[in-house]
This record gives C-alpha cells, structure tokens and sequence, in this order.
C-alpha cells in the first residue's frame, strides 16, 4: 500500500524487471498502472512470457515488446496511460521501428477494438483473462498482424502459473486469490473489465505460500477485488455456488477457513489480505485474525461514503450503522487493529449533509490512513449510464480536502499511539532517505524507520522501540 493519502495515478507507473535466464534472448519491458492484482498480474504475464524466451529489461529503448498493463478505474488513470503510449511511440519512431507495443488488462477489457482504432501505433490488446494466450498473439504480432483477445473466463484463475516476482524486494509478495467481481457498485468499472467474481483452489494458495516461504519470503498479500467473499467448492463462478452439488458445498472453504489454513500450512509468514468489502466481512474472519499471531492485525475496509443514502445510491450492500457495528466488532474482537478506508468524495447527488456524515464517521472511526478520491464518472457502469454526475468539480476537490486534512490528524493520533512502545518490525529494505537506515513495517502496517546495527539483515524480524513519528511513520531503534 502506497503511504500517501490520495493516490496519485502517475506514481504507480513502474516499470518491472526481475532475474533473467541467460538462454531467452528477447527483451520485454513491461509497466504496471492500478491496484496490487494488476502488479500481480503483470508478474503472471512475465513468467507466461519467460517461457516464450523473453527477459524483462528497465531499458525501454531496448525492448522487442513493450507491455502496459493498464488501470481504467479512474479517468485520470486511462490519461496517464494514454500518455505512456505516446512516449513509447515515440521511442518506436525514432529509435527502435521493430518494437511492438501491447496493452493488458483493465483498458484493453473496456475498449477493446476501439483502442486499436484509437491508438494507431497499438500492435496488441489483451483482457484480464486472456493472459495464457499471450505465446499465440505475440507470434502473430511477430508475424506482423494485430492481435487482440479479451476473451472474459468464469474459470481462470492461473492458479497453476508460478509468478516471476518483478521489482521484489525479496520479503514481500502476492498472491492471488480471487479474481472479478460481482458487487455491481455503480460508480465502479471493475466487474466490467475484470468479469464474474470467481475463487482459486485453496491447495494451490497454500502450495505458492510455501514456495514463498522456501525461497526466503517472510510476508505475503492474499489479493482480491473482494478478497472476504473467497469462497472455493471446486471451482467456477461464485453465483453458481447455489447449483452446485452438495458435497461441493459441504467440503466448501471460505475466507476464514482459507486464511486459517494458510496461517497453519506457514506459520511463521506474516499474512496479510486486501480488499475487505464490509458487508463480505463476517465475524468468523475477525476471530481468526485474533486468533493466529501470523495474521496481521490489519483490515482495509473501504467505506465509500457515511451517508446511508450516498451508500444505496452506490448500491453498497450496508448502512452506515451497519458499518459502524462492524467496527465496534473489530475494535472488541482484536483491539489492536488498524483500520484503513477508500472514500469518494462528491458522488452523485452527494448534499453537504452527506458530506458532513462522511466527515462524522471518520471521527468516530479515526482511521489510520485511507485512500481518497473525487468522484469520476466511468462510462457504462451504472451510475455513468443513469445518475447525473451533478457535483461540480471544484466542490468534489474541496470536500476531498477536507477529508484528507482529516485524515492526516487522524493518522497522526494513531502513530503518536504507538510511541514509546516496543514492537516487532520486518526489515524490508533501506529507508527511502538514507542507507544507515532500515525501513520496515509492524503488524499494523506502519512504517518505521531506524538506524541499522551492523547485525541485521533484509527479512529480518527486530524488535524497534519507537521515540517519535510523523502523521506516516514511526522513528524508533532496535532494542
Ligand atoms: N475492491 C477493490 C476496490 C477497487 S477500486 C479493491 O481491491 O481495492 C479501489 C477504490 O477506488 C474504491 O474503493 C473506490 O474508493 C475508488 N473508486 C472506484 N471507482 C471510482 C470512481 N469511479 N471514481 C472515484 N473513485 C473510484
Ligand atoms: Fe468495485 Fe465495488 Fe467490486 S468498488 S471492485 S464493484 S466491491
């Protein structure tokens, strides 16, 4: 998760590499816009690609193939994009004719055809699902043909693909565990780009934690659109789980069970999971994150909006109150939780009432951080085809002020919390600003920052007393 307090499109842009095999002689360099499962994703992609004789390279100018695997869940995001392919037609123009470019993921799903006749240097569009028939599109492509599939799955899962782990430190990873979505919020374009909400095979979670594990990792991310609604009775599409047999449902696993089984298959992993959609979270998911000291004691739990009514409108399946039940139960089943949200500000027909509840709930809540963002209206979702996106622009920027300047107290009060306390910190590399300092973060997810000893390592677990902190890190040394 990024420590800022809006997310900015243009900052999740990194270009991925990894070790490469000596025997592939082609270069790919491939970028990753978006959430954490397109980050996954990409890694998905490079090792479906290593084995077509691709290495990744950071060098763009070199590159046989450049891939973009692309975001569309705001509008500025599908510009920042847009604005990458320039710059890599460019380099195509001047430097390197063979280049081919492709995009993946959410943008090539929404505009599928279109973005060939849109972006007229575009060699190759491939949806979310379609990622194993990358060997036969890139040899057409080869050939000198587009190529195009955005084929949607109601079982894929890659379950089978061993990620290439891209740009990793070495501690931390992720891991897949559903894919889609069926919630049908109507400001959001996912369940269209990223299709049917379906599960992965528990065994194979469980498998690719262990290899984690083997291969030195110490911390992983189970990563869903909707990570709580997991549920696996031999696979398929979750709305289908009604019509299954009834030996699929009683040997089904759900999250609870899928986090519990994984916390006892790798007990010394550090587990963490994202997203939590509040009316997906059920009390047996909290019992068993108290329950298992590998589990960390973090939830990120969208809320989108305090006003029952903004929430309807957005077809968020609970109220306000039921939110703030869920949060007294987390706060009583594991007290030292940290909790973060994603908030819009300005939705349609949001009053300054509703805004005010937004504001109220975070008070009640006190966050530790959250991701916040005006409202973008995103054509065929159903809020773009239906509702008046009626906020003007500027009255969405100065409400998404106003919460961000109150997240930023909150976030404060909570690391000043943890101030004179000793806590357990995985080193996960050098602190951004200086060498002599490690940086790392607790169960709670916040990062600390201390000097080194000379006697740890990368992966390490330290005890860190904290001395000082700002409003998203802590300052501390190992005691
Ligand atoms: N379940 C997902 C949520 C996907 S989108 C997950 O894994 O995180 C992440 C956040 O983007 C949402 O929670 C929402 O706050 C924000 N978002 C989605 N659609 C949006 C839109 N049309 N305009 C502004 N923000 C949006
Ligand atoms: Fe989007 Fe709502 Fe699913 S925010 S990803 S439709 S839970």
């Amino acid at each position: 998760m990024a420590s800022e307090h809006v997310q900015d499109e243009k900052k999740q842009g990194q270009a991925l590499v990894t070790e490469n095999k000596q025997e592939n002689s082609k270069k790919l360099f491939i970028e990753s816009y978006g959430c954490q499962m397109n980050m996954n994703d990409s890694e998905i992609v490079a090792s479906i690609l290593a084995k077509e004789g691709f290495n990744t390279t950071s060098v763009l100018e070199e590159a046989d193939l450049v891939l973009v695997n692309t975001c569309s869940i705001r509008e500025k995001a599908e510009q920042t994009i847009r604005k990458r392919l320039q710059k890599y037609n460019r380099v195509k123009q001047k430097q390197n004719r063979k280049m081919k470019i492709g995009v993946l993921g959410c943008m090539a799903e929404r505009l599928k055809t279109k973005f060939l006749e849109e972006e007229k240097m575009l060699d190759l569009v491939v949806g979310p699902d379609a990622y194993r028939d990358l060997p036969n599109l890139v040899k057409e492509v080869e050939e000198g043909r587009e190529a195009i599939n955005v084929q949607l799955s109601k079982e894929e899962t890659y379950a089978d693909v061993s990620p290439v782990r891209l740009n990793s430190n070495g501690v931390s990873a992720f891991v897949t565990i559903t894919r889609g979505c069926d919630n049908m919020c109507t400001f959001c374009v996912v369940p269209f780009t990223r299709g049917r909400e379906r599960s992965r095979d528990p065994q194979s979670i469980i498998k690719e934690t262990l290899d984690l594990w083997n291969d030195g990792y110490k911390e992983i991310t189970l990563l869903g659109q909707n990570a709580d609604s997991y549920l696996w009775y031999g696979g398929g599409l979750k709305k289908d789980f009604v019509k299954a047999s009834e030996i699929a449902q009683a040997t089904s696993v759900d999250f609870s069970k899928l986090l519990e089984m994984v916390a006892i298959a790798v007990p010394k992993m550090r587990i963490r999971f994202a997203t939590s959609n509040p009316h997906d979270m059920k009390i047996d998911v909290l019992h068993t994150i108290a329950k298992y000291d590998n589990i960390c004691k973090y939830i990120h739990l969208p809320v989108q909006s305090g006003s029952t009514k903004i929430l309807k409108a957005m077809n968020r399946q609970h109220t306000r109150e039921e939110y703030i039940e869920l949060i007294d139960n987390i706060r009583t089943i594991i007290p030292d939780c940290a909790i973060s949200h994603d908030i819009i500000t300005g939705f349609c027909g949001e009053t300054e009432e509703d805004h005010k509840e937004t504001l109220s709930l975070m008070e009640y809540v006190a966050y530790d951080y959250g991701f916040m963002f005006a409202y973008s209206e995103r054509p065929g979702t159903l809020a773009g085809k239906k509702m008046d996106d009626d906020i003007p622009a500027d009255v969405k920027q100065r409400r998404l002020a106003e919460i961000v300047a109150l997240q930023r107290d909150h976030s404060h009060v909570r690391t000043q919390e943890f101030v004179g306390k000793t806590m357990e910190i995985l080193i996960e590399g050098d602190s951004k600003k200086s060498n002599l300092h490690w940086k790392g973060r607790n169960t709670q997810n916040t990062m600390a920052i201390f000097p080194k000893t000379g006697n740890e390592k990368i992966g390490d677990f330290v005890m860190v007393k904290i001395n000082d902190c700002t409003s998203a890190t802590l300052l501390g040394e190992i005691s």
